[in-house]
C-alpha cells in the first residue's frame, strides 16, 4: 500500500464535489496529476461535462491527455473548485506551497475558489511550518528583494535547475527559497514579503476548506 492507493482510495469522495458545468482548478505537482487522472475518468463515467483551468504547463497536458476541456483564465469570472497539493501544512491549515513553481497561478486561483480541495501525503503534516517559503520574485529585483527578505529574518537562496541555470517561473520570474526557521505567524511573515517591490508572490496559503491526508498504509483521514 502507498500514498498513490491512498489518493485512490479517498478520491471517489472528493470527485463527488464535482458537479456538471463546474470551472474546476487545477494545481500542480504529484497529489494534483493523481487527482487529475481520476477526475478524467469519473467525467467519462459519470457524463458530467467541466471545465479547467491548469495552473501549470504539466498539468495543462495531463488534462488535455485525460480529455478534460481547458478555459482560459480570462474566460471566466469564478472558480467553483479547486483540487491542489501542499509542501508542508500545519495543524491550523496553513501551507507552504510552490515547490513546483506553480504558487503564482495557485494562488490566484485559490483565492478565487468557491472551495479548496487540498490533497497531501502525510509526511507534509506538521505542527508548525518551518520548510522554504517559495517567494517567486521579478528578474529586475532578484538583489534588492534577497536583501530585504534577509531583513525580515530570511535566508534566500535562488532556485536553481540540475545543471545550476536559474529556475525561471512560466509567468517568467525567478524564486528564491527562503528559510525563516520555524515559522509562528505565516500570515503576518506572507504580509510582510509580499510588501517587498518585486516579490510577485510567497507561498504561504491559508485554510482549505478540506484536506485530504493520504498515508501510506493506502487509508486517508479528512482534515477540516
Ligand atoms: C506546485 O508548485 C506546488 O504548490 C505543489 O502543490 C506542491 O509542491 C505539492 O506537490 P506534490 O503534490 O508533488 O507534493
Amino acid at each position: 500500500m502507498t500514498v498513490d492507493d491512498a489518493i485512490k482510495a479517498l478520491s471517489p469522495q472528493a470527485l463527488k464535489m464535482v458537479k456538471n458545468n463546474y470551472i474546476i482548478g487545477l494545481g500542480s505537482g504529484r497529489a494534483a496529476t493523481a487527482i487529475v487522472r481520476l477526475l478524467s475518468s469519473h467525467l467519462k463515467k459519470n457524463y458530467l461535462s467541466v471545465r479547467a483551468i491548469p495552473t501549470s504547463l504539466q498539468i495543462k497536458m495531463e488534462a488535455e491527455r485525460g480529455g478534460i476541456s481547458i478555459i482560459e483564465p480570462d474566460q471566466i469570472d469564478h472558480v467553483d473548485l479547486v483540487f491542489d497539493g501542499a509542501d508542508q501544512i500545519d495543524t491550523k491549515g496553513n501551507m507552504i506551497k510552490g515547490g513546483g513553481g506553480a504558487l503564482l497561478r495557485e494562488k490566484i486561483l485559490i483565492s478565487m475558489a468557491k472551495k479548496v480541495v487540498i490533497i497531501a501525503d502525510e509526511s507534509k503534516f506538521v505542527k508548525q511550518l518551518d520548510r522554504s517559503v517559495p517567494v517567486e520574485v521579478h528578474q529586475f529585483a532578484r538583489n534588492m528583494a534577497t536583501i530585504q527578505i534577509k531583513k525580515h529574518g530570511g535566508r534566500p537562496h535562488i532556485r536553481l535547475l540540475e545543471r545550476g541555470y536559474p529556475y525561471v517561473t512560466e509567468n517568467g520570474n525567478i524564486i528564491l527559497d527562503c528559510e525563516f526557521g520555524t515559522i509562528s505567524n505565516p500570515k503576518g511573515l506572507a504580509a510582510k514579503i509580499i510588501a517587498i517591490p518585486g516579490v510577485i508572490e510567497v507561498g504561504i496559503f491559508s485554510k482549505p476548506d478540506i484536506i485530504y491526508k493520504a498515508k501510506e498504509n493506502g487509508k486517508f483521514e479528512i482534515l477540516r
